[in-house]
């Protein structure tokens, strides 16, 4: 009996495209002699998206010989990150997040919409193949919640409604933009937020025209700005850049008194009862 650490799995039903088999090389080539099995994410992920969003039995085989790695370790990773599928799924595969953001912003309406109007339940495939709803952790736009995920896009700032839209829009075969889906840019204020921190910006930009400065006293500076710089400015800016950084009182030189006081200060530090952190290390030696 033959016994190896690496059996060889049964990769019949699955080959790389050229394209892909091209692409493979690339990401292997990327890894030094021996580690090419650091590519397996890589890889599972391009065998992911030829094989219609899902990984078959062969479709890990395949990866686990084309990488020389024992094809149990291959189902390991693939069982373990939650974004390989181990089952068919639907052209749109969509994803809630159910994280406490998201949740308290109305994810559990989210998922409740998509179950009704597609008559599955979570992890199963609506009967025209083109849908499979899944729940999540954190997708990481939680600025933006309640949100999903549909194959690689997000959409965000969703209500029942606009789920439940989002999902026909699909079905007819339109486009829908990504993103936030009440129209607002990005993460910014929304709303309320957005009339508050609209006021406050008027706000500071009225308290910036009335500085109390005499009319005389603004064009004299807007004339100081305009001039060109002079020898006497340019000294002066140094002197002053020196008083900031302390170049002058020697604070930054090697052997300078200063350094001295700090190099004195430095174990009474150490040695004060309250920042004695590792005063029981010595005491332990002492003792
Ligand atoms: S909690 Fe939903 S994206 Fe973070």
């Amino acid at each position: 009996m033959k016994v190896t650490s690496h059996p060889v799995g049964k990769a019949g039903g699955f080959a790389f495209t050229a394209e892909n088999e091209a692409r493979a090389g690339q990401i292997i080539a990327r890894y030094p002699e021996g580690r090419q099995a650091s590519a397996v994410i890589a890889l599972l992920d391009l065998a992911q998206r030829q094989n219609g969003n899902w990984l078959s039995t062969e479709a890990i085989e395949y990866v686990a010989n084309k990488l020389d790695m024992a094809p149990i370790r291959v189902h390991e990773v693939v069982s373990f990150y939650t974004m390989f599928n181990q089952k068919p799924v639907g052209k749109h595969f969509i994803q809630v997040c159910r994280t406490t953001p998201c949740w308290l912003r109305g994810s559990d309406d989210l998922t409740g919409t998509c179950l009704r109007k597609l008559g599955t339940k979570l992890g199963e495939t609506s009967d025209d193949g083109l849908f499979t709803v899944v729940e999540v952790e954190c997708l990481g736009a939680c600025a933006n919640a309640p949100m999903v995920q549909i194959n690689d896009l997000y959409y965000e700032d969703l209500s029942p409604e606009r789920m439940a839209g989002v999902i026909d829009d699909l079905k007819a075969g339109k486009e829908i933009p990504m993103g936030s889906q009440t129209g607002r840019q990005g993460s910014s204020p929304n709303g309320a937020a957005a009339a508050g921190v609209a006021a406050i910006v008027e706000e500071a930009l009225v308290v910036g025209e009335d500085d109390g400065a005499e009319p005389a006293a603004d064009e004299a500076a807007a004339a100081s700005h305009d001039a060109p710089p002079t020898d006497a400015d340019a000294e002066e800016s140094v002197a002053g850049a020196d008083e900031l950084t302390g170049v002058d009182q020697g604070m930054v030189t090697a052997d300078s008194p200063a350094d001295e006081d700090v190099a004195v200060d430095a174990p009474e530090v150490a040695a004060d009862e309250d920042t004695a952190a590792t005063a029981p290390r010595a005491t332990d030696k002492e003792a």
